[in-house]
């Protein structure tokens, strides 16, 4: 086998692994730490496959010391994980926790320790609590609020960490928390979620201009964005792809990138709300220029003016979105993973392609990329195995795709597998497996699978080695 690279990528391409606060720390009342959204959420029976919560997670709170060891381990260069707003402003508002600064700041001075980069992510959808409780991202002072947090924590770490992302995956976080209800705080409210989304993107926009006041050097956000298709050329089908992705894509890109919002898309939530919470100077506030984009890659959606289904979300959708009630999702038949979630490597290549041709130029970061499957852990010479040819291969092609997006000009600058542990998979629980790295939840044991060890050979020869 030969050890040079078969795919090269640029000298200087960051290789990570990408984590979240709710889905990895557990210690979720300790040192002060107060509810987010997602303790109650998933203490409400029935919100959260088997009545998992993450109370313990992988208890990296405590663990974090080996975790950052495995980091090394895999040869990263750079590490994302996110804040927990409740463990650092536990009301959403005020002072800010010591230990939950002190946490953070640790946990950062052990990733510089391994020369791993730390990578910010502000918010991945803890909320506090009790910012829920005055109104949630359907009102525009948790926009304030977060613009406070996200100053007020800079002043510690920004020394420290150059690399901050305001909020991952906005849509989620108002679609799937406001409209259907699938994941925290779990209300089904179509204009309180598109309500929610312009406050999110404010939010960004207001933070991102206190950080560079403050010095910060690299900004930005991270969305996940789906290539959509219509099913046929009927032009009811062409239409459902249309609005599914002026929902879950252009919506975000177009005011964050463009400073508007698109008119088509406005025009199918007419019926839903009207624009009265889009105040004059929003827009130029959102659409603050950034140093980069996050782009989270899974999968590629294929609709068809239909029957809406509302099943869990990542599987069948929409029902409670606003301006799509009547579209459906559709199958294709290809592989899927353990999410059901159809493998289609090509999107992403269409998806960095296009972000960069319609709103770059704009460095590119894929935030996230992995998958789920169902790992087994075998007993081979006297050691465990994780023998998931499976995830390699999906990595590996995935790799391939991004590499070619970088072939054609594309200013990617780096790659962060979803995800370091084995977590906490929001409404699905402990069930759905992403992790590079095994996590034995009741003996808190981790185990490298062996898409792990081929993960570490990738970073440490920046790409492809033959036999790959
Ligand atoms: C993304 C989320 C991340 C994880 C992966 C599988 O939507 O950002 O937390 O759940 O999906």
């Amino acid at each position: 086998m030969s050890t040079q690279p078969t795919l090269r990528f640029p000298d200087g391409f960051a290789w990570g692994t990408a984590t979240a606060s709710y889905q990895i720390e557990g210690a979720v009342g300790e040192d002060g730490r107060l509810p987010s959204i997602w303790d109650t959420f998933a203490h409400s029976p029935g919100k959260v496959a088997d009545g998992d919560t993450g109370d313990v997670a992988c208890d990296h709170y405590h663990r974090y010391p080996e975790d950052v060891a495995l980091l090394a381990q895999l040869g990263v260069t750079h590490y994302r994980f996110s804040l927990a707003w409740p463990r650092i402003q536990p009301d959403g508002r005020g002072a800010l926790n010591p230990d939950g600064v002190d946490f953070y700041s640790r946990l950062v001075d052990r990733l510089l320790e391994h020369d791993i980069q730390p990578w910010i992510t502000l918010y991945h959808w803890d909320l506090p609590q009790a910012l829920e409780d005055a109104g949630g991202w359907p009102v525009r002072d948790t926009a304030e609020r977060f613009a406070e947090y996200a100053a007020g924590i800079h002043r510690h770490l920004g020394d420290r960490v150059a690399d901050w992302t305001t909020h991952n995956e906005p849509w989620c976080a108002a679609f799937l928390g406001y409209a259907d209800g699938h994941h925290a705080p779990g209300r089904t409210d179509g204009a309180a979620a598109v309500h929610a989304a312009h406050h999110l993107l404010l939010g960004h926009g207001l933070a991102v201009n206190a950080l560079r006041d403050q010095g910060a050097r690299r900004l930005g956000i991270t969305f996940n964005l789906y290539p959509t298709d219509a099913a046929s050329d009927a032009p009811a089908d062409r239409d459902a792809a249309r609005r599914i992705d002026g929902l879950m894509n252009r919506l975000f890109l177009d005011p964050t990138l463009r400073g508007s919002y698109p008119a088509d898309v406005l025009t199918d939530l007419a019926p839903v709300t009207d624009t009265a919470h889009v105040r004059d100077g929003d827009l130029a506030v959102i659409s603050t220029p950034l140093d980069f984009l996050g782009v989270n890659y899974y999968s590629r959606h294929v609709v068809r003016a239909g029957e809406a289904v509302d099943r869990v979300a990542g599987d069948g959708r929409p029902s409670h979105w606003p301006g799509s009630a009547d579209v459906e999702f559709v199958k294709r038949g290809v592989p899927v993973t353990e999410m059901g979630w159809e493998i289609d490597p090509d999107g992403l290549y269409e998806m960095l392609t296009r972000v960069w041709r319609e709103y770059g130029p704009l460095p590119l970061y894929v935030t996230e990329n992995g998958a789920a499957f169902a790992d087994e852990v075998t007993r081979e010479n006297g050691e465990d195995r994780v023998r998931d040819e499976d995830r390699r291969t999906y990595l590996e092609r995935h790799f391939r795709a991004a590499h070619r997006a970088l072939s054609e000009g594309v200013d990617l600058r780096g790659y962060f597998v979803w995800s370091l542990l084995d977590n906490f998979e929001w409404a699905h629980g402990y069930a759905k497996r992403f992790g590079l790295v095994r996590v034995d939840f009741d003996t808190q044991r981790r185990l490298v699978k062996d898409s792990g060890r081929w993960f570490a050979g990738v970073t440490r020869a920046n790409g492809l080695v033959g036999g790959d």
